[in-house]
């Protein structure tokens, strides 16, 4: 669905390595916080430092870097990542992510198509508790001057914050603004807001991105104290959060602008913008608002076999080349233990096949909520139970 989604906007696929040098994760997170302080990295058999990708959006902007493919460049991508967190749920080792990223624009209506894009996937799959918020890190001068300035605001009042966020305060000091430390709530609510340190042009980029949600309809939330936990943002970021899962938990995706990355890897300056969004959270979203029906997983069919299980395999093909969702028993257990497979399947109907019925060419369809069955010549199979309702 995502592919689909993804391709009606006119991005590519791009399958980036699992494994990359070192070097390319090197900008995301200072002073080793972070997705940095959580990589897999290990010296290879030739000594290269190499590591298990933790996110893809480095590893797009080291591709673009070393291709140098006509721009925009709007690429999609899925797959596997590796950060080594503290497991728990929402929170692995392993996980999936599904993501765009676009190359070479500036135009704030991007950051909108790219929000959108997730916007319409998270509407897609049928999800309502959805929050999208949106703010901005300014220009990279707005960024470090607001740094300076949060720096100042928690070393005044660092008697107030936990020891955690007085320890991040020292790597930095924008990662206080994430803590959701009770002892640390009086000092993030009384710290300076990064809208007072924008740009005249940051401020703009960043109005003309809510103007164009507002013309989709979009509904989003500006919250200025959200930072991302990634060091390459500048400018627009937002996060999409679930409010069916634990709020340590909630954010199913998010992303934003890194202009200066590519640079940083060796490529010409380009600006970049992106999101990822986590599959496994998102499945769990999706279990916790009940958006997957269990219908789907109901075969429309059981076949019996009693003569041995190679008719099952043929009939189970024909049905299903036709279309039809279809199920089986194995290793030729008794007529009495596959009618209780097919009844515990849920499939409308049941397809016997007997040592008679292969001779006559015939099998015996029996409704599974007590109707009567009858028999059909195989030929007849597929048109049957196409014309049956697939509910009982
Ligand atoms: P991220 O916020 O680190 O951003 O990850 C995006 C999403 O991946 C999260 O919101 C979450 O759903 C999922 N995720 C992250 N870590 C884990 C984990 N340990 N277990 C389960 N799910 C997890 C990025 O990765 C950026 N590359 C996004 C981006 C793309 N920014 C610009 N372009």
């Amino acid at each position: 669905m995502f592919a689909s989604v993804a391709a009606s906007a006119g991005y590519g696929q791009l399958i980036t390595p699992l494994l990359e040098d070192l070097g390319v994760f090197a900008r995301l997170g200072e002073g080793g916080e972070g997705v940095s302080k959580e990589m897999y990295q290990f010296a290879d058999k030739g000594g290269r430092d190499v590591a298990l990708r933790p996110e893809v959006t480095a590893s797009v902007c080291r591709a673009f870097a070393e291709h140098r493919p006509t721009t925009p460049w709007k690429v999609w991508y899925t797959g596997p990542n590796f950060r080594y967190e503290k497991p728990q749920r929402g929170r692995f080792r392993q996980f999936d992510q599904v993501g765009v990223e676009v190359l070479g624009v500036d135009d704030a209506q991007l950051d909108v198509e790219v929000i959108a894009l997730a916007d319409e996937f998270f509407r897609a799959l049928g999800l309502q508790r959805i929050r999208l918020i949106v703010n901005s890190l300014g220009e990279p001068d707005d960024r470090a001057r607001y740094v300076n300035a949060l720096r100042d605001h928690f070393e005044s009042s660092s008697a107030g914050l936990s020891t955690t966020s007085r320890e991040t305060l020292q790597r930095n000091p924008l990662r206080v603004l994430d803590s959701k430390r009770a002892e640390d709530e009086a000092a993030i609510a009384a710290a300076p807001q990064i809208g007072e340190f924008h740009s005249p042009a940051a401020a703009e980029h960043f109005e003309a991105v809510q103007g164009g949600l507002r013309a989709l309809e979009i509904d989003f939330e500006v919250e200025p104290k959200l930072v991302r936990g990634l060091d390459y943002y500048r400018r627009t970021i937002f996060e999409f959060q679930s409010d069916a899962l634990d709020s340590a938990q909630n954010a199913l995706g998010g992303g934003g602008r890194y202009d200066g990355l590519v640079e940083a890897l060796g490529g010409p300056p380009t600006p970049g913008v992106g999101f990822a969004l986590g599959l496994d959270r998102t499945l769990i979203a999706c279990d916790e608002e009940g958006v997957f029906s269990s219908e789907s997983e109901r075969p429309d069919a059981f076949v019996v076999d009693v003569t041995g299980g190679l008719h099952a395999t043929v009939i189970t093909g024909e049905l299903r080349a036709a279309g039809l969702v279809a199920d089986r028993g194995f290793d030729n257990r008794s007529m009495k233990a596959q009618m209780k497979l097919a009844n515990r399947s849920a499939a409308p109907s049941a397809v016997i096949v007997g040592e008679d019925e292969v001779a006559a060419g015939t099998v015996i369809v029996k409704p599974m909520d007590g109707g009567e069955q009858i028999t059909i010549r195989r030929d007849e199979l597929v048109a049957h139970l196409r014309a049956r309702p697939t509910t009982t």
